[in-house]
């Protein structure tokens, strides 16, 4: 179906734009290998809901995160043994969903390195602290949990202070007595139980309760009110989620108990994947690049993760708050980032600036165009960036693996297709990389439109190996 198909109701210059952007898609796609194959385990792949019944993985529910499953299928797709593997870098570690997979898989004789980095300083803390999970100490986890549990059942009268985020004053999100009986939970955890390291896991669990606390849910870009009338008070959840993380941790011991494997050594930095300027005095170079960037689709993490950001205090201010959004990659309008001109500057003739161009020609004359240019923009410049860096911290020869989903953005009348596997794709050729495959995992439809460039999939990049000349 030609994509003008959908706009019956527009100018003949829209459509004829929105038909140079297909034809431009079209062009480039065919000069990639594309596969797909649309079976239930490919299509799970690049999502996070299998992982909610996997020891470890399930410590933190991810919406955002792709599959524990996926470091297998890739390294079978790119032949690579994982257990001759050194280190693997994920500049967009999330809840480090990668790189648990890998210490959990991992049964080489060598020392594994794994690094990740991720920006929200919330979410890079959930990632270490399921990384460390061997490092807790079972047995002064369960003795704490039921002391945790009846003191918060206790907590009688006491009220806390609640951070200036509007959302949490709000009582209709939150109604006070669970507000207050997840800030009492949250100053038995880090000053009165005198946990030591167990801090963390005590955390984690405290706020992986927090949205089942709550009267909403995250639901894509928004928190949507929901009835939860019959849900059990704090005491009970807190207590629930602890005990199924100290079960999950007896699991993986287990499982790993028999194991005999070299060292593996996991770090989730706090920092910006774009630069990797945390790697800077680092001289690893990784076997192996597997991430998922934030995708072209406006959605802006910082925001849907604010109440866990705000309650456990890894932020403490508006300003700190702001500070934080303009930090993050430009995949969302949230706020007015600086301007940059990196894909003006490569030649006319660049598929990125071919493909980037047109999406540009199509954008509607309204209110939004500014907005939604400045955002294309600024998400190329910043994906261009990333690539450069990750081709000088990928081993020649090293896959460098990008899981991305494509969006449509504007309305049923006039909808604007962003095709960002191949936006990716281009950079990652200008980028200095081969792209040997999209795979598709799945074509993804929404009711109004159908077209065939909304869909998720898995880019397989590679560094290109030293010719004879060492270059
Ligand atoms: C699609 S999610 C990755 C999910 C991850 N694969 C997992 O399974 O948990 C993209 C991540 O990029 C992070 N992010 C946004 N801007 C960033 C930046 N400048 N540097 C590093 N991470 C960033 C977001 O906070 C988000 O966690």
């Amino acid at each position: 179906m030609k994509l003008s198909a959908q706009l019956k109701s527009q100018t003949s210059s829209a459509v004829s734009a929105l038909d140079s952007l297909g034809h431009v898609y079209l062009e480039f796609e065919n000069t990639l290998h594309v596969d797909s194959d649309n079976s239930p385990t490919s299509s799970s792949l690049t999502h996070f809901n299998g992982n909610k019944s996997e020891p470890i993985h399930r410590w933190f529910s991810y919406k955002e995160g792709f599959s524990s499953q996926l470091l297998s299928w890739v390294c079978k797709a790119c032949d690579l043994n994982l257990d001759s593997v050194a280190a693997i870098l994920d500049p967009f570690a999330g809840v480090a969903t990668s790189l648990l997979s890998a210490q959990l898989l991992y049964r080489g004789n060598r020392t594994l390195k794994l690094v990740g980095v991720e920006r929200n300083p919330f979410v890079a803390s959930v990632g270490r602290t399921k990384l460390n999970w061997q490092s807790f100490d079972v047995k002064k986890i369960a003795n704490c949990i039921p002391k945790l549990a009846s003191k918060v059942k206790a907590r009688g009268d006491l009220k806390f202070e609640i951070a200036e985020l509007t959302t949490l004053r709000n009582e209709k999100v939150f109604n006070r007595r669970r507000l207050y009986d997840l800030l009492f939970a949250r100053e038995l955890i880090k000053n009165e139980l005198q946990l030591g390291h167990e801090v963390n896991f005590f955390l984690l669990g405290w706020a992986s309760i927090i949205e089942g606390a709550s009267n909403v849910r995250k639901d894509g870009r928004a928190l949507r009110f929901v009835d939860k009338e019959n849900r059990q008070p704090v005491y009970k959840l807190l207590e629930a989620r602890l005990s199924q993380m100290l079960a999950d941790i007896r699991t993986a011991s287990k499982a790993l108990s028999s194991v005999k494997r070299g060292d593996v050594r996991a770090t989730v930095f706090e920092g910006d994947g774009r630069t990797l300027d945390v790697l800077s005095s680092s001289d690893t170079r990784f076997d192996m690049i597997l991430y998922s960037p934030p995708y072209l689709n406006n959605l802006d993490y910082s925001e849907v993760y604010k109440m866990e950001l705000w309650l456990s205090e890894a932020v403490s201010s508006s300003a700190e708050f702001r500070r934080l959004r303009l930090q993050t990659l430009r995949s969302h309008p949230s706020l007015i980032f600086p301007e940059t001109y990196l894909v003006d500057h490569l030649p006319a003739a660049a598929w990125s600036r071919r493909l980037r161009d047109a999406l540009l020609e199509l954008l509607p004359n309204d209110s939004r165009r500014r907005e939604r240019a400045r955002t294309i923009r600024a998400y190329m410049d910043d994906m261009l960036v990333s690539l450069r860096n990750q081709y000088i911290f990928a081993r020649p020869g090293a896959p460098v693996i990008c899981v991305v989903g494509n969006s449509v953005h504007g309305s049923k009348e006039y909808p604007i297709p962003i095709a960002t596997d191949l936006l990716i794709a281009s950079l990652a050729q200008e980028a200095g990389f081969e792209v040997e495959k999209l795979h598709v995992t799945r074509y993804t439809r929404r009711r109004d439109y159908s077209e065939s460039v909304l869909r998720e999939g898995i880019l397989i990049l590679r560094r290109p190996r030293l010719n004879a000349r060492g270059s």
